[in-house]
Parts: structure tokens; C-alpha cells; sequence
């Protein structure tokens, strides 16, 4: 099937290269010339694992192609739009002029039926709100219809996601004929018994900010349930295990640390909230706004254990940050924690070395005043303290005995849990973590 992808960030990418994957013929679009032509040519402008060979396999087959003209599009018949929402500056609403903007430019180069086919993640009433708008700026004889298919990939799993995703949520308005259509670009996912799930437009829109609030209330419950541990000389990963067994419950998501961040859960917990208070529910989710904060709690309370270890004051002290991607396996520093608390450090006086195996370059341009290594061994050299900040497997399976040869004093904060204690404590290292008391 012919098909185009508005948008090439994270999304859109990926999404565009798996459609091809899966044998449909798939032209991404984007305003963004540099990015459009680093795709064309092969390259992947960011970090995800197993995208560029799937990206250059279907360019070489030629049934995948990138574009910033949107008549590009227009010969196919199904259009995802894959486009960013960020949160709109001064306020917690979800920004959707790139929405707007891709089917303001999209529908009135387009001829005959078409299905535009929502991904991005909205607040609820955008798919009715986008068919009025289309509705006004289809020519004569041109039909548009709006449907929702909320993407549920993570950073770092992306083509897994895709390609083998846990379910398809599928919104469409009463009296559609879509359904067919979109059977037929999920038939190899269908074959595999994917839970293929139809209902109305604002349940799928809904069903994404759900998903992505309950993801992030699951990390802050265990993040508050540690400082209860810590207050109380308890142990929050083997709290997590035990609780975790429950399958009602389930262990994944139960990381204590330092938190969520990235360009998805805190800003979708926000715009939820603004939604809601929009729609005359705000209480309803009032309980998000302590979700968040108990979520940016944990960046304080990692700079405040960085005082007490260096006694009171960072203040020309080296401190090194393991980590500046908002999670591991990714170069994005979006809201991420392990930045936030480097540049908290940094602005309180410390001298800050910042390594993180991918995301030097994104978090350079966000954060130029911080020292970068150059490696983890560079980082390390002379440190006072060491913080653990993304849970990269680097980070992981470092050895704590070769460490204490290269730090000034071997003192770590485990911000994410990962440590290995007992071998820690073993190599004569003084070692904290959130929610454990060692
Ligand atoms: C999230 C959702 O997991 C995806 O399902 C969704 O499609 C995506 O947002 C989106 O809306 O586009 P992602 O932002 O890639 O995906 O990141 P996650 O893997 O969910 O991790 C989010 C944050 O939570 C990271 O900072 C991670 O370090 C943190 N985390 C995760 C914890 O602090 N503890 C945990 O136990 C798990």
C-alpha cells in the first residue's frame, strides 16, 4: 500500500522505515531539510538501535523515499501525521501548531479519498476538531476523513514497538469505512494475532495520555514509596521484587530512582491535566500534579545527597554525572533528569564532568557550560563524587575496583538503582542510592 508519514522525528522515522519493512511503499515527509536529507542518504539523526539498517535496506529496495515537499505525499491515499506536541510555553497544554500546520499544508494538494491517520499524542477532541478543519480546506470531489492510531513505541525500542507492537488502537468516527484500510496496513501484524482494537475517536486519543499517565503514576508511587524506605531504613528494590511478583502489579516500572523525563511523560501527565481542566474534570486528575512532583522531587533530593556526601557545599568540588540521556539506549536529553541534576551541580559551584556513551552532542547544545569527557575513564579521573544518572549497561558493568584507581575519593550515588552493592561496598566504595538505606 502507498502511503506517506508527516513528520520524521522519533516517531515518524521510525515508523516510516517499519511501514516500508512490512512491504508498503511509504515517502516521509518533512519541513526540516537537513533532517530529510541526512534519511535520504541512509543516515538516522538520533539514536535507535536496529533503525539505520532498516532504514537503508528500504531505501535500496525503493519503496522507502523522503521528502520536504508535501506534493510528495499527495499520490498516496493514507497519511500519518507523526509530528511533535510539546508542551506550549507558559502553560501545560499540549502545542499543536505542527499538527495544524501539516494538514493545512497536506489537504489542499490532495485529490479524491483520503484517510489522514492521527499518531502524534493529543489532547481529547483533536481528531474531531482536525475533521472540521480539513472538512473547510478540501477541494470540490476531495474527501479527508480523520482517524486516530495512537503509537505506543518507546525510545529505544522503537522498531520492536513497531513492528511487534502490544496492541493497535484504532479511533474512528461513527458510520466510518475505514476500518478495512487499516486492516490492510496492519495485515502482517494481524497475522500475528496483535489485538487489533476499534472504538470511538476520543477513547483511542484518550487511551494514549492513559497509558502514558499510569506509566508515569507507577514510577512516582515507587519513588514515593523509597523515601518512606529511606526515612525508615527500608529497601526499595527488594520492596519492588516482592511487590512485583503480584502480577496485578508486575515489576516493570517499579525502577525507583531518579524518575521519568524525555519529550513523553512529563509533558503528556501535563497536558492530560490541562485537558481535563478544559473539559470541567480537572479534579479528576488532580493527583497527576503530585505524580510530577514527586517525579522532579527526585532531581532535589539527588543534588541535596550531593551536598551531604561532599559535606554541605559542591562548591569547587569534582563531581562527575554518569549519564545525560533522559533514559539509556538514547541520545535524547529532553527534561531528563541526569542533565537537570548536572546543571543543578553545576550552577551550585561544582565542577561538573558530564559522559554519557550517545548523547554528548544533544546535551552540549543544551547545556554548553558543562564539562564534557571524552570517555568514561576521562570522567571519572579525579572525581570526588560520582553520580549514577541513566542507566546505561556501560554504566551498569563498570568495575568498581578499576573506578577507585581513577577517582580522587571512591564515593557513588546509585541514582538508578543498578549497582551492584555488595561488590561496591567490597572495592572500599561508600555507595548511596534512592531508597535504600546502606
Ligand atoms: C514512553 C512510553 O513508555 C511509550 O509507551 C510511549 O509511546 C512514549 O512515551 C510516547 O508517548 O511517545 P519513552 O518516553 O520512550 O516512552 O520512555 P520510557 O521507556 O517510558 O521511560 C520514561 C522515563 O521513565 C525514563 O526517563 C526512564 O528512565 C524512567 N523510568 C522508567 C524510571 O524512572 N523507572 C522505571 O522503572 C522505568
Amino acid at each position: 500500500m502507498k502511503m506517506s508519514v508527516i513528520g520524521t522525528g522519533y516517531l515518524g522515522a521510525t515508523h516510516a522505515a517499519c511501514m516500508a519493512e512490512l512491504g508498503h511503499e511509504v515517502v516521509g515527509v518533512d519541513v526540516d531539510e537537513n533532517k530529510i536529507n541526512q534519511l535520504a542518504d541512509g543516515v538516522v539523526p538520533f539514536h535507535e538501535p536496529g533503525l539505520p539498517e532498516i532504514l537503508r535496506r528500504n531505501l535500496d529496495t525503493g519503496r522507502l523515499s523522503f521528502s520536504t515537499d508535501y506534493a510528495d505525499a499527495a499520490g498516496a491515499h493514507v497519511h500519518f501525521i507523526g509530528v511533535g506536541t510539546p508542551q506550549e510555553r507558559g502553560s501545560y497544554a499540549a502545542d499543536l501548531k505542527y499538527v495544524h500546520a501539516a494538514v493545512d499544508t497536506l489537504v489542499p494538494l490532495l485529490e479524491g479519498e483520503h484517510l489522514i491517520v492521527g499518531k502524534s499524542t493529543v489532547p481529547v477532541g483533536t481528531a474531531e476538531e482536525l475533521q472540521e478543519r480539513v472538512d473547510a480546506l478540501a477541494g470540490p470531489g476531495t474527501t479527508v476523513e480523520i482517524v486516530w492510531n495512537p503509537e505506543f513505541l518507546r525510545e529505544s525500542h522503537g522498531v520492536e514497538d513497531t513492528i511487534h507492537p502490544d496492541r493497535i488502537v484504532v479511533g474512528l468516527r461513527a458510520g466510518s469505512a475505514a476500518e478495512p484500510i487499516l486492516r490492510e496496513v496492519y495485515a502482517a501484524q494481524l497475522a500475528e494475532d496483535i489485538p487489533f482494537l476499534v472504538m470511538d475517536l476520543a477513547t483511542a486519543e484518550l487511551v494514549k495520555v492513559a497509558a502514558n499517565a499510569f506509566l508515569a503514576t507507577k514510577i512516582s508511587f515507587i519513588n514515593a514509596v523509597a523515601e518512606v524506605c529511606e526515612a525508615s531504613g527500608g529497601d526499595v528494590t527488594r520492596l519492588a521484587d516482592a511487590i512485583g511478583h503480584d502480577d496485578r502489579i508486575g515489576r516493570k516500572f517499579l525502577g525507583a530512582g531518579l524518575g521519568f523525563g524525555g519529550g513523553c511523560l512529563p509533558k503528556d501527565i501535563r497536558a492530560f491535566m490541562a485537558r481535563a481542566g478544559e473539559l470541567g474534570a480537572d479534579q479528576a486528575l488532580s493527583f497527576l500534579r503530585e505524580v510530577d512532583s514527586i517525579n522532579m522531587r527526585q532531581r532535589d533530593r539527588m543534588v541535596h545527597f550531593a551536598k551531604e556526601d561532599l559535606g554541605g557545599s559542591v562548591m569547587g568540588r569534582r563531581v562527575t554525572v554518569l549519564g545525560a540521556a533522559f533514559k539509556a539506549n538514547s541520545d535524547d536529553v529532553r527534561d531528563s533528569p541526569a542533565l537537570n541534576i548536572a546543571g543543578q551541580l553545576s550552577l551550585a559551584g561544582a565542577a561538573v564532568s558530564v559522559y554519557d556513551p550517545q548523547a554528548m552532542g544533544n546535551a552540549r547544545r543544551v547545556f554548553p557550560t558543562l564539562d564534557y569527557a571524552d570517555s568514561l575513564d576521562e570522567a571519572l579521573a579525579g572525581a570526588e563524587l560520582v553520580i549514577l544518572a541513566t542507566e546505561w549497561p556501560q554504566f551498569r558493568e563498570m568495575d568498581p575496583v578499576g573506578c577507585g584507581q581513577l577517582v580522587a575519593v571512591k564515593r557513588i550515588i546509585d541514582g538508578r538503582n543498578v549497582l551492584d552493592v555488595d561488590a561496591w561496598q567490597a572495592a572500599g566504595w561508600s555507595i548511596r542510592a534512592l531508597g535504600r538505606s546502606l
